[in-house]
């Protein structure tokens, strides 16, 4: 049966759950708006629609895999036609289904009827919306932090967007260089995390909540909290512990309850991997990844800005004060230095690159993408001499784009110079991943971003 705290994130209003024992075989199933039923197909297979001006009908089948043959699900706007099927008709039309998911919008001035054939046993739910389809394929994906030998960190996909409020002249006052946190979204959107060894084949099933909602997920949610990591907006954020070492990983979220974002792919380190995880750091906002430092404090299993230390947050914010005083040495927002961007815009692109050259970001040879930029530094990092001495570890180096959007971002005079590609700069950043260098080097220009889908990341975008 449906466990009923899926429901639960519908409006309260919209909380009406069928009661599915109609028990009569030949009583057609009614339908209701912003219902969700769990199914196996009725005898005889049809469920009546109500009237409306406009409806998005959802379907998501519970159990298979995609391979396996699948029901086909008809529906019709028609008054006249109480069974629609593969016959055909006028205003009969099939809701295709893609990997378990099908959605057809269309007017009921008369109600419909949706007709189900070649179903059996297999389960299914039929969603009814007035807005879009219930069940769907949110198009956006989670979002890999990084990982330990047996940690994760995981993003949601961002909701509720910030838009960006810039000062204005005379009163241009730019961003503080420590923001306080801001007060977390009221009314989050719901979001589930669903993790599995790549070995069990997620991705063969039925790409949908209530099938993978059917799957043991692995590890164990040690965290879960929501932070603004930058404009996109707020995301749930999960720290996974109980993973396995240099192993393969899917990940799904699922929002809202039907709705499927994934999936998305990563690899644990090998046992060897020493560096802790640190993230939401006011300062930093979009840093989540792994970091030269001792283990934290017990019982803390990561760093965030209660536990950072001191000697690295303090030179960072220092360097930023200094940056921004500099900056507005500058009659910000009265004159302008380029008609695409301002002191605000040069701002954020300083701190994105001092977060990623102050903060150096650990990479594991032995399960790195090949083509990664990685450096084997020995603490102290030779850039930031606030991380403690200690064992040696491969870095993963700054994309030069970091550098390259500051120098595009600021105003001549503050003179901000980055390495060009074809000297020195893959000495100290990853050159050539995100965009193609005129000379051809290290990252070959060929991924057009930092990091990928299936866990591999080549440079530190400082996000
Ligand atoms: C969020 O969704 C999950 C899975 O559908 C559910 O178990 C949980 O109760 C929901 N949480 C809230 C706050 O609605
Ligand atoms: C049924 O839906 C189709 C497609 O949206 C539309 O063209 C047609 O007018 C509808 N039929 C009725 C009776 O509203
Ligand atoms: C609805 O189905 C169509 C295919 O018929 C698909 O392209 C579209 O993405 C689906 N919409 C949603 C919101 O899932
Ligand atoms: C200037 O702007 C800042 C930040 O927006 C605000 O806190 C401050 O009160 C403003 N000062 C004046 C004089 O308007
Ligand atoms: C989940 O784990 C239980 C116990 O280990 C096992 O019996 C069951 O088959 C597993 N379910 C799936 C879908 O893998
Ligand atoms: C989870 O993270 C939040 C935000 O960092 C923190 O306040 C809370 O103490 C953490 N909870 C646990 C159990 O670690
Ligand atoms: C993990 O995936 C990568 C690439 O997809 C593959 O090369 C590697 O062998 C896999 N590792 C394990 C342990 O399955
Ligand atoms: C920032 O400026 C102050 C005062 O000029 C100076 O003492 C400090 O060293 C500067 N900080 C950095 C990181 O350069």
């Amino acid at each position: 049966m449906f466990p009923p705290d899926r429901l639960s994130v519908l409006p309260a209003t919209l909380l009406l759950l069928l009661n599915a024992a109609i028990s009569e075989a030949q009583t057609r199933k009614s339908l209701s708006i912003d219902w969700v039923i769990p199914e196996q197909a009725p005898n005889p297979p049809y469920f009546t629609i109500p009237t409306a001006t406009q409806l998005a009908v959802s379907v998501a089948l519970c159990s298979g895999t995609t391979d396996t043959p699948i029901p086909r699900f008809f529906v019709t706007n028609s008054s006249s036609d109480a069974s629609p099927g593969s016959g055909g008709g006028d205003n009969v039309f099939e809701i295709v289904l893609n990997q378990g998911h099908g959605n057809w919008t269309g007017t009921f001035p008369s109600g419909g009827v949706l007709g189900v054939e070649n179903a059996g046993q297999l389960p299914f739910e039929i969603g009814l919306s007035d807005g879009i389809p219930i069940h769907e394929v949110v198009s956006t994906l989670p979002l890999l932090g990084d990982t330990t030998a047996t940690q994760a960190l995981l993003f949601s996909p961002p909701f509720s967007p910030q838009t960006q409020q810039d000062p204005t002249y005379p009163n241009y006052t730019l961003a503080e260089a420590n923001p306080s946190t801001p007060a977390a979204s009221s009314n989050p959107t719901n979001y589930s995390l669903i993790v599995s060894p790549t070995s069990n084949s997620l991705t063969s099933m039925q790409q949908t909540a209530c099938m993978l909602f059917k799957q043991n997920s692995t590890g164990i949610v040690a965290n879960e909290s929501l932070w603004l990591r930058d404009s996109s907006g707020w995301r749930t954020e999960w720290l996974m512990t109980g993973l396995t070492p240099k192993t393969n990983y899917t990940a799904y979220v699922v929002q809202s309850s039907y709705k499927v974002a994934g999936p998305i792919y990563f690899t644990t380190k090998s046992s060897t991997f020493s560096c802790p995880l640190v993230s939401r750091l006011p300062f930093c906002p979009s840093i989540a990844y792994a970091m030269p430092l001792p283990a934290p404090p017990s019982p803390q299993t990561m760093y965030d800005s209660s536990n950072l230390p001191e000697a690295i947050v303090a030179p960072l914010l220092s360097s930023l004060t200094n940056f921004t005083t500099t900056l507005t040495t500058f009659a910000c927002g009265r004159d302008f230095y380029s008609p695409l961007v301002s002191c605000a815009d040069c701002q954020r692109a300083y701190r994105t690159w001092l977060c990623a050259i102050s903060l150096p970001r650990c990479a594991d040879p032995e399960t790195a993408s090949s083509s990664a930029a990685l450096l084997a530094s020995q603490a102290p990092n030779a850039r930031n001499k606030a991380f403690p001495t200690g064992n040696e570890y491969t870095q993963l180096m700054p994309c030069l784009e970091t550098c390259t959007a500051t120098d595009r971002a600021c105003p001549n005079f503050l003179g901000f110079r980055c390495p060009l590609p074809r000297f020195n700069a893959a000495q100290s950043y990853g050159v050539g991943y995100i965009d193609s260098p005129v000379e051809g080097v290290q990252g070959e220009g060929s991924t057009g971003a930092w990091s990928d889908k299936y866990g591999n990341v080549w440079c530190n975008s400082g996000q």
